[in-house]
């Protein structure tokens, strides 16, 4: 039996739950973070089902907090809340799904059991994982053009900076870079940057001697002197404090690395490849980013396109994770159906590649017939269809002494550009039937 954790503040919530549950799984719950923290630290759990409103913490905090202890660790939002801003944050934070209360129990049932099959899985992934090739799918003119880029820069030492959104695959293309590099069989080395803070990680990047500070129980040689010979991953890049900024440029200018404590310095070669999802320059403009810094780092700058504005790279990106996920799952899904990859073709990847990826894992390891069909997509109404590319305007402004029909007629206005007309989706997105939303257009003169 697979162990389950459940954290929500409301007893009663645990309660029904956990009869629910326990027949299946071995339950474990928690009414705070810090009880949850504990059992997570001391029990092997890989599935959590977590409420994202606690009373102490907000969940998705939390959820990075477990995604630390256990990376592979699957976690289930609940919320009473169901906005299109909160189910992209929870899946950016790595959830691997998002349902809302109340809990239709039917769903949540389905949902886990499919949980405990990845996690059966899990080990044989992993196991295979190593024999997939890793390779930038895709042939649209934006991905043609990081090829050649690649191709061009992957032998000389220049730094390169990858810029893009989150789930562009900007790590992706350094571990191209440096798989096809002159520099393939020595270390690849990732740190990043926003996971800790500045002095931490000055000691994790530069190393320390033992006794320099508490803590330093021993000598750490230090993440850029592990690279040696090899590349050197800053991910997150935008989030290093100046402090430390001004160190990594005179690294980068005398390729010396001198551990915390220590009386020499060492000499290192490394290639040098920058991540960042922040716009750089703008943040040097904000005083951020140390401008000396940003010239040296972005001698090439490889931009990542949004999955939205490569959307034909879906007939390749589609059928790629649909071999990866058959060969993981054990399973022998053939394709998509027309209207699920149309539906695809309309659907905004806020997550982008990794949202996609997501989406097909689920789709395949839940599949029944030969092929993934609408249903088996689960993008379900809750996560609102945009077809447009007006995400950025997400709020509704309500202003006070406003009538229930005016309000009432800026939803129904709302929804409908979000859906970009469509009234099924729109309908579907409102929680209202077709028919009504029709009277209602004609109510309202829309
Ligand atoms: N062109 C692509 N072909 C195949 N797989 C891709 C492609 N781009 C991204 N992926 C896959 O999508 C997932 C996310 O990519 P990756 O981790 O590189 O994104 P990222 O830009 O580093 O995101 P973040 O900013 O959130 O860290 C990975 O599983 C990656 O293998
Ligand atoms: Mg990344």
């Amino acid at each position: 039996m697979n162990k389950l954790m459940i954290v929500d503040d409301e007893p009663k919530i645990l309660r029904s739950l956990r009869f629910l549950l326990e027949d299946e799984f071995q339950v474990y719950t928690s009414e705070n973070s810090k009880d949850a923290l504990d059992i997570l630290r001391n029990e092997e759990i890989s599935l959590v089902l977590l409420d994202l409103r606690l009373r102490d913490e907000n969940g998705i905090d939390l959820m990075s907090k477990f995604l630390e202890i256990d990376p592979k660790a699957i976690i289930i939002i609940m919320t009473a809340y169901s906005t299109l801003e909160n189910s992209i944050k929870a899946i950016k934070a790595g959830a691997y799904y998002f349902i809302t209360k109340p809990i239709d129990n039917e769903q949540l049932k389905l949902l886990l059991n499919t949980a405990n099959e990845k996690l059966d899985m899990m080990k044989k992934i992993n196991s295979l994982q190593g024999h997939i090739r890793k390779d930038i799918i895709g042939n649209s003119v934006r991905i043609r053009e990081i090829n050649e880029i690649i191709d061009r820069v992957k032998d000389t030492n220049a730094t390169i900076l990858i810029t893009g959104e989150s789930g562009t695959g900007k790590e992706l293309i350094a571990q191209k870079i440096h798989g096809t590099s002159n520099r393939a069989d020595k270390p690849y080395v990732a740190i990043n940057c926003a996971a800790m803070p500045g002095e931490l990680l000055e000691s994790e990047m530069f190393g320390y001697k033992k006794g320099s500070f508490t803590g330093a129980q021993k000598d750490e040689m230090g993440v850029i002197r592990r690279a040696d010979k090899g590349t050197l991953i800053l991910d997150e890049i935008g989030e290093m404090d100046l402090r430390l900024q001004s160190k990594l440029l005179r690294f980068l200018q005398d390729k010396e690395v001198r551990p915390i404590g220590d009386a020499s310095s060492y000499q290192v070669d490394v290639r040098i490849i920058c991540i960042t999802n922040r716009n750089l320059k703008k943040e040097v403009e904000a005083g951020n980013f140390r401008e000396d810094l940003y010239y040296r780092i972005n001698v090439i700058n490889i931009v990542t396109p949004l999955l939205r504005e490569r959307i034909d790279d879906l007939r390749y990106l589609v059928p790629y994770f649909i071999d990866k996920y058959n060969i993981s799952f054990d399973k022998k899904v053939n394709g998509i159906t027309d209207d699920a990859f149309e539906i695809l073709s309309n659907y905004s990847f806020q997550g982008n590649i990794r949202e996609l990826e997501n989406i097909i894992q689920r789709a395949v390891l839940l599949s029944i017939s030969d092929y993934i069909d609408s249903d088996s997509l689960h993008i379900s109404p809750q996560k609102p269809l945009f077809r447009t590319e007006k995400a950025d305007d997400e709020f509704l402004r309500i202003y006070k002494g406003e009538s229930m029909k005016e309000i009432e007629k800026k939803v129904i206005e709302f929804a409908l550009e979000n859906n970009n007309g469509n009234r099924k989706w729109t309908a579907d997105s409102l929680g209202i039937g077709e028919r009504t939303l029709r009277y209602k257009i004609k109510e309202y003169n829309l």
